[in-house]
């Protein structure tokens, strides 16, 4: 057979995992990987290529992805075209690896053509699948930053405000946040409450030099809403969220007195070589699709449940993102701590 792997969206550390493990699994069994380049462009733009063992050996270690991404661009309004290219690449199936806008751009030609699926995003917040790869190192990012931060923090008696990605999902603060064992984490699902919180800091000015609240990038508080940075035309999100931060640190700063500065993590959170956990998930997930393809099982996609690399129908993780739930052990845990949350 020869089969298309495509990557798509927001890159993912991981991502190269995938790729190396699919791949070695599909081409050791006689089969010709055809490696699409930068996601949906490369179908539309015919731009793609045979995949070598050499290409792929040791892959896995570096972030990014070898076959390129993109998150400007979906299938909307160019199905026909799409499809039409498709057919040119003279491959049995897809197998893509993607967030929510490349399977809602893959949604739309499904029924055309044969298609295997790896949820992927940082975000940790695809629905099917209670881990996606890639979310591991996120936290492993914020809580290393903020565990530096906190030693600046306390040598000049200040507040500081460490902004994460995650979008309209908590998952990356909370998970950051909680390991770095962070003074306060505002997340989307949890509106927060502007006196209580400046009570929580005054009471907290009195008893510590320094002061880390982890904010992801689309949290607000009670009656208002996530702050917008700016738009990227055609992407299947065009909102990016951005600045709530600086505008929480100037705040903070003028209602308290306490100096404050904000830290914002960005692209960091998704550049760093994978975590051992993560590369144990994506050799997992990429051996476990190339292995649907093998069998035939299309339609399928790779998840993590109750502890264990599965598979289930692609459609399982095509829904609206997944949030944390109100009673999730880790707000539990960071309630514990004696964090505000
Ligand atoms: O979905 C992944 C993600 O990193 C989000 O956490 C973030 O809001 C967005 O992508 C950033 O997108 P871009 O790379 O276009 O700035």
């Amino acid at each position: 057979m020869r089969i298309g792997l495509i990557t798509g969206g927001g890159d993912a550390p991981g991502l190269n995992g995938i790729i190396e493990s699919c791949s070695k699994t599909l081409i050791k069994a006689g089969h010709t990987v055809v490696g699409i380049c930068d996601g949906f462009e490369g179908v539309f733009n015919e731009n793609y290529k045979e995949l070598t063992l050499k290409e792929i050996e040791g892959a896995h270690a570096q972030a990014g992805t070898i076959l390129g991404t993109s998150n400007k661009s979906g299938t909307k309004g160019r199905e026909k075209e799409f499809l039409e290219k498709y057919k040119k690449m003279n491959i049995e199936g897809i197998i893509a690896c993607g967030g929510d806008g490349t399977f809602a751009g893959l949604k739309a030609v499904s029924s055309e053509i044969k298609l295997l699926g790896v949820p992927k995003t940082i975000d940790n917040d695809l629905p099917g699948t209670d881990l996606t790869f890639g979310f591991d190192t996120a936290c492993t990012v914020v809580a290393e930053a903020a565990t530096s931060l906190k030693a600046t923090a306390h040598a000049h008696r200040r507040a500081l405000f460490v902004e994460t990605m995650g979008r309209t999902a908590g998952w990356i603060a909370l998970g950051g946040g909680v390991a770095s064992y962070a003074d306060a984490i505002l997340i989307p699902e949890r509106p927060f409450d502007k006196s209580e919180f400046i009570k929580f800091i005054i009471e907290r000015k009195k008893q510590q030099r320094g002061f880390i609240c982890i904010i992801s990038e689309g949290a607000f508080s009670i009656g208002e809403n996530p702050q917008v940075a700016f738009t990227v035309p055609g992407s299947p999100q065009a909102e990016r969220f951005g600045g709530i931060s600086n505008t929480i640190s100037h705040w903070v700063e003028r209602e308290t007195g306490w100096e404050s500065r904000h830290v914002v993590l960005g692209h960091l959170q998704r550049s760093r070589h994978p975590t051992t956990t993560d590369c144990l998930l994506t050799a997992a997930m990429g051996v476990e699709v190339a292995q649907l393809a093998l069998s035939g099982n299309w339609g399928m996609g790779v998840v993590y449940r109750d502890g264990h690399v599965k598979h289930a129908p692609i459609s399982e993780f095509m829904g609206p993102a997944r949030l944390v739930p109100k009673d999730h052990k880790w707000i539990e845990l960071a309630k514990s701590l004696g964090a505000f949350i």
